[in-house]
């Protein structure tokens, strides 16, 4: 039976990359027999240019009618004065909650290739492969109360709330030993634990709910020393649980001890399964419309809803293997190129991918 899969190309860089995962989909399905429909919607500062809302009432719907949801990127410097209802970071906040995906993964992964690429020495790098679960639909980013209220003296005062209720955690921890039972089995919840109440109860949950894998090995450290660690030894984590603020700042850490932001793929799951899909960087409004940008994130990212969510687990590593022989030729974007390597653009770059897998057809 044929897949439904929302496309939202969204904003910046997104409708190219985009564009070049299509390309991607569209090579499955002629070339591997991979029944797909694709289905086109506004999100972002995009929706917001053709409705009036970062999150149209027809977008929503589209998804929760998809097998899968891929998504480019959101904002821009244009949108940044708008009431924060109508900011294009709304519409994706809003597909995070209304459909649920509690659960993120952010893979950090480092392609052999690229190990020159990192900022940080190849031998602190090479061979990493580091999985973030970040919690994605609470903490302070959806906590209530929030705003800016005047105070009796007439001073603002701007105010967020941390909160974690424990079927949260539960969750979450869950998703992240689960993960961890297909790898390395160790699991380092980072929180901060010295200081917040939240995270004494995210401590606690996270001990409960490992004696029910008795297999993975449970450690915790502090926020602070976490962001330490991963640029100082980063191979010695293997998956990292944190609350939706950490994981935010950690997973760009970690992307960038892969050479480029622009590598990263991402899920986004509901206690089904069902998943929205996005490169971790963002709508990079400085290049975008350029044809610059680097579609291999989400090129990966299609591979990882192939793996997550449609079960297409042989499809899912052919892509990989695809963008390892990409790199393996030498072909660089603008953010990963370096010395002795062909320069290409977006569309290139796709085209190539595309190349590498008709040939395995
Ligand atoms: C991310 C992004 C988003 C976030 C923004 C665009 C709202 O930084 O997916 O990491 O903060 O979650
Ligand atoms: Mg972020």
């Amino acid at each position: 039976m044929s897949k439904k899969i929302a496309i939202l190309p969204g904003d910046g860089i997104g409708p190219e990359i985009v564009a070049e995962a299509v390309k991607v989909l569209n090579c499955l399905q002629s070339e591997f027999g991979f029944e797909v429909e694709l289905n086109e919607a506004l999100v972002g500062g995009a929706g917001y240019d053709a409705a009036g809302d970062p999150l149209p009432e027809a977008t929503l719907q589209l998804c929760r009618d998809s097998d899968a949801v891929l998504l480019g990127a959101v904002g821009g410097p244009q949108y940044e004065a708008l009431p924060r209802e109508k900011r294009p970071e709304k519409g994706l906040l809003g597909l995070r909650s209304n459909l649920e995906l509690f659960s993120n993964l952010r893979p950090a992964i480092l392609y052999p290739q690229l190990a020159d690429a990192s900022t940080l020495k190849p031998e602190v790098v090479s061979g990493l492969d580091l999985m973030i679960v970040r919690e994605l639909t609470g903490g302070i980013y959806f906590g209530q109360p929030r705003g800016i209220r005047t105070l009796e003296n007439g001073e603002q005062q701007g105010y967020n709330t941390l909160v974690y209720a424990e079927h949260e955690i539960e969750r979450i921890a869950h998703s992240a030993f689960k993960i961890a039972m297909k790898r390395d089995k160790r699991v380092c919840s980072v929180d901060k634990a010295n200081v917040l109440e939240v995270s004494e109860l995210w401590r606690e949950v996270m001990e409960r709910v490992a004696k029910e894998y008795p297999e993975v090995e449970l450690s915790h450290m502090y926020v602070d020393n976490a962001s330490m660690q991963l640029v100082k030894e980063p191979k010695q984590f293997d998956v990292m649980v944190t609350k939706n603020m950490f994981g935010d700042i950690l997973s760009d850490t970690a992307a960038m001890l892969t050479g480029s932001i622009g590598m990263l793929p991402s899920a986004s799951l509901n206690a089904e399964g069902f998943g929205m899909y996005e490169p971790i960087h963002g709508s990079a409004p400085d290049i975008a419309g350029q044809g610059v940008a680097n579609p291999l994130a989400t090129i990966l990212s299609v591979a990882m809803m192939l793996r997550y969510t449609l079960d297409e687990v042989a499809l899912a590593d052919r892509i990989e293997v695809a963008v390892g022989e990409v790199l393996d030729q030498g072909l660089r974007t603008l953010d990963i190129a370096s010395e002795g390597c062909q320069q290409v653009n977006c569309a290139e770059m796709g085209d190539a991918v595309v190349a590498a897998l008709s040939v395995k057809a």
